[in-house]
């Protein structure tokens, strides 16, 4: 069995060439040009730290915002950057007042980290966390909207919802719930880590009072590229994790959010300066716009799943249209040995196919719904090959 080679657009990225990588949904991999803009970002940085911070700063990352905000259909002055989702989701959970007896609602799919994040507030301030479980495989969009809202009661005050989960890699009817939710008063906090390049976004439509997104995943710009937006009136409750000289400047027009996110200590924000570079350079390798891309990612994604699931013999674990660019198939009813194995312990199946055949492809046991996964990714530099090549591979194995 010969490891098949990447799509034609491969030669954009810097990937291992001795490694089929079906992992874009981890952590992304950023084009050359992208990589390139930020290098010179960091050149211009250190020619003169003091004229960068101090003049460039202020404009070229308000341009940032401006362009992400055209992107995600929101004013850039309603758009904080952050390194990451983790970050976005702990900054507004950190920011909120609880009072004991009040719940947060959460299902059973949502990011560990994020989950933790929940945990360690609710410990805090006596919050119940309430769970909604969600069965996978599953068999439409409704299934999911019905159990969230079974789990809302008059103590609800903020409910974290994924745009695209982690474990399961359903694309959830996060429009429907947003819409749901808030229309009961219930503040949404959306988890878009998979969102921007990878599922349309309108952040001025969904009415979501708060969304946290990656640009460093699907929209390939250099890794510690994120976004908080809040929306407008709720922006005087939330403060970033690290308070700094924002929380006493004279205002002068500008607003108090945007004065305590704006600078938040000293540091390399390249990476967020190279996020329109990102937007356009995909689009130009795929010379195709966003819409397209994310047609094509997921079309391909479907087609390696199908693959997989019928050299397998496994089910179909959802509908096409729950499905974005990732999509996870259950290996196991079971999880292997213990809940949650440590990152730091893959599973073995993982090795397997990592030192055996070549493969990144990300392998887990997850509580609830339990089993062991297996989840794959599709981006512009992968080729269909690599799914037919990671069945076969499967099928010796397993
Ligand atoms: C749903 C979800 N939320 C949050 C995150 C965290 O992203 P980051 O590590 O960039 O903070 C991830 C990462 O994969 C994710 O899948």
């Amino acid at each position: 069995m010969e490891r098949p080679g990447r799509s034609d657009l491969a030669k954009h990225w810097t990937l291992d060439p001795n490694i089929t990588f079906l992992n874009h949904g981890s952590f992304g991999a950023c084009p050359i040009a992208v990589i390139e803009e930020q290098r010179q970002w960091q050149d211009l940085l250190e020619k003169d730290p003091v004229a960068f911070f101090e003049d460039t700063t202020p404009e070229i990352s308000s341009k940032v915002r401006d362009e992400l905000g055209l992107f995600l259909n929101c004013a850039g002055d309603d758009l904080a950057l952050v390194t990451n989702a983790t970050t976005g989701v702990n900054t507004i959970l950190r920011s909120l007042v609880f009072n004991s007896g009040d719940e947060i609602l959460v299902p059973d799919h949502a990011y560990q980290a994020c989950r933790n994040a929940i945990d360690f507030v609710a410990r805090r301030w006596g919050v119940k966390v309430v769970t909604c479980q969600i069965p996978f495989p599953i068999d439409s969009d409704q299934q999911i909207i019905d159990i969230v809202i079974d789990g809302v009661t008059k103590n609800t005050k903020l409910a974290l919802i994924d745009t695209v989960t982690s474990p399961t890699g359903l694309r959830m009817p996060f429009e429907q719930l947003v819409a749901e939710l808030e229309g009961k008063g219930i503040p949404v906090l959306l988890d878009a880590a998979h969102g921007p390049g990878m599922t349309p976004l309108d952040l001025n439509k969904s009415g979501a009072s708060y969304v946290t997104g990656n640009c460093h995943k699907w929209l390939c710009s250099p890794k510690g590229s994120a976004f908080l937006f809040v929306r407008k009136d709720l922006q005087h409750q939330i403060h970033p994790l690290t308070i700094s000289h924002g929380a006493n400047f004279p205002l002068d027009g500008i607003s108090r959010f945007r004065h305590e996110f704006d600078w938040v200590g000293t540091s390399d924000i390249s990476a967020w300066l190279s996020v329109p570079k990102a937007i356009t350079e995909m689009q130009k390798i795929a010379q195709c716009d966003w819409q397209e891309i994310i047609h094509k990612n997921r079309s391909l994604c479907i087609k390696g799943r199908n693959i997989i699931c019928e050299t397998l013999g496994l089910e179909v674990p959802c509908p096409d249209e729950m499905i974005a660019s990732i999509s996870t198939l259950k290996i196991t009813d079971s999880a292997l040995n213990a809940f949650l194995r440590p990152a730091h312990q893959p599973d073995p199946l993982h090795e397997v196919l990592l030192e055996k055949y070549g493969i990144q492809v990300p392998v887990w046991s997850w509580p609830s719904p339990e089993g062991r996964y297996l989840r794959i990714s599709a981006q512009l530099y992968n080729h269909i090959d690599e799914y037919h090549y990671l069945a076969e591979c499967l099928a010796k194995e397993l």
